[in-house]
């Protein structure tokens, strides 16, 4: 059997298995979604949203990306971000990074790898606003750890200054931001920062928002 086709095999076991405990399960989730989370991860194939929270279909909208990154104009990123939090009125969200991210260590090379660059820069980018803190870590791999984690939090930063986060907090005090980090040796999450609704940010980011 080829290994794709292992994979249809695999769906019809499952969905079975899932009738046989719920005989509804698949008919009331085919009606409606409603997710309380919205997930950013990584597209790393070592961090599926469900899997690691043993959470069911249903339970997560996923957005993933390589290095879970919040781009101010990734059109994709924005459109998951706007649906989840106007239309599916998520109550929070998270930004999950990885320990040993192929991405965050790429962007800590010179290597000239093509289109990624111009992903990769942004990862750069938090490398340079924390190069003194990150420069003093003589280990490269605890060096990556550490930018790992600063990423995430530049992440849910970048979250906060969306005008679509801004509307959110302002009108429905939701949602809360969060920011994770998983552990591929153990398979733990840790909790790294938490943004409360209308936590005051850097003025410069802080739009006025008209009341509706
Ligand atoms: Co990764």
């Amino acid at each position: 059997m080829k290994s794709y086709q292992k994979l249809l095999l695999e769906n019809k076991a499952w969905a079975k298995e899932h009738v046989e405990m719920d005989k509804d399960f698949f008919m009331r989730l085919a009606k409606l979604q409603s997710p309380e989370f919205l997930w950013i991860g990584c597209s790393d194939s070592r961090v599926p949203a469900n899997e690691i929270t043993n959470t069911a279909p249903g339970e997560i909208f996923v957005h993933r990306n390589i290095a879970n990154l919040v781009v101010h104009t990734d059109l994709n990123l924005l459109s998951v971000l706007q649906y989840a939090v106007q239309v599916l009125k998520v109550k929070h969200i998270i930004v999950c990074g990885h320990y040993g991210c192929g991405g965050v260590r790429a962007a800590m090379t010179q290597n000239d790898l093509g289109l990624i660059n111009k992903w990769l820069r942004n990862i750069k980018d938090t490398y340079r606003i924390h190069q003194e803190e990150l420069n003093a870590i003589a280990d490269e791999e605890k060096r990556a750890d550490r930018l790992t984690e600063l990423s995430v939090a530049e992440q849910v930063m970048n979250l906060a200054k969306t005008s679509i986060i801004q509307h959110a907090w302002k009108e429905e005090n939701r949602p809360m931001l969060h920011g994770w980090v998983y552990r591929l040796t153990d398979g733990i999450l840790h909790n790294l920062i938490e943004m409360e609704p209308n936590t005051p940010l850097d003025p410069i980011y802080q739009y006025i928002i008209q009341a509706k």
